[in-house]
């Protein structure tokens, strides 16, 4: 993708907007990949009535410019030289925004209900009596296929996606690989940049074909997004060139090599293995 077309405002709220209910509100939305387009409709008319948007590092620049410049932003997420906020401090200050009557809106990654923590978000703030709703974005696989060109089903080629997430929390037992590998299926990769040598290790020895093809997306659906491909084999070898700080997912099957961008590292992989 040579840039991005964002869309150039957001709808104003007007008079006739609902006020949020008594005990408060916290909309959840799902921002999408990065490209301002792929936001969806509803996202953008809540983050245009918004007074208040606590957002991740995920979120892309080309989006936060999008809201009123009158919303209060609050970073919460890990960004350079500055710790994320605690789960638990998050949850607290959405409780004390919502009570506070302002119309809320927590602003995540793709989409809020894959690795996005929502289920724990939702859960404190109906405990405190709280409504949240739930606004769906396109998450990074979807994002992904797109921007590389080929899709995650196909006939020929795969009927199953496994979505999986590659950075196991410390103490968390890592993937079931032997449940995971497999033929005739795409396996998508979340948080798995820097443990993608130890992934693709996972997987062959659970019987995963090493030549399988495979991709790396970073930064989908943003200006400076790069695509790498090769063979499972050689997944390590191509993450360690990609900088850790950028978003990145892995794919994993066949449907790799329907992208334009295919082009196996080969005959490297077979001896890096
Ligand atoms: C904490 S998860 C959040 C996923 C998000 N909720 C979603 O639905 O896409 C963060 C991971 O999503 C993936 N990701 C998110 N945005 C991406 C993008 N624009 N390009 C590539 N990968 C992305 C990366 O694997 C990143 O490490």
């Amino acid at each position: 993708m040579d840039g991005m077309s964002g869309c150039a405002t957001l709808p104003p709220a007007t008079s006739a907007e609902p006020s949020p209910p008594k005990g408060g509100t916290v909309a959840l939305v799902g921002a999408g990949p990065g490209d301002p387009d792929l936001l969806t409709v509803r996202a953008q008319r809540l983050l245009g009535q918004a007074e208040v948007v606590f957002h991740d590092e995920l979120v892309s620049d080309a989006i936060l410019e999008l809201l009123p410049s009158d919303v209060e932003r609050v970073p919460v997420g890990k960004v350079k030289g500055r710790h994320s906020w605690t789960q638990d401090r998050i949850n607290r200050a959405l409780v004390d925004a919502a009570r506070s009557g302002r119309r809320v809106v927590r602003l995540k990654g793709g989409d809020p209900s894959l690795f996005a923590r929502a289920g724990e978000e939702i859960d404190y703030l109906r405990r405190h009596g709280i409504a949240a709703e739930l606004v769906p974005g396109v998450t990074a696989a979807l994002g992904c296929a797109a921007s590389a060109g080929f899709p995650l089903t196909d006939r020929r080629h795969a009927s199953t996606v496994v979505v999986v997430g590659g950075h196991a929390r410390e103490g968390d037992a890592p993937p079931d690989w032997r449940r995971i590998a497999g033929p005739r299926r795409t396996i998508v990769v979340y948080m798995g940049l820097s443990n993608a040598g130890a992934i693709a290790a996972g997987l062959i020895g659970a019987g995963h074909d090493p030549a399988t093809p495979a991709a790396l997306v970073a930064n989908a659906t943003r200006a400076n997004q790069r695509i790498a491909t090769g063979r499972l084999a050689e997944l390590g070898t191509i993450a360690a060139r990609h900088a850790e700080d950028d978003p990145a997912l892995i794919v994993i099957g066949d449907v790799v090599r329907l992208g334009p961008d295919w082009a196996p590292l080969e005959p490297a992989w077979t001896a890096a293995w």
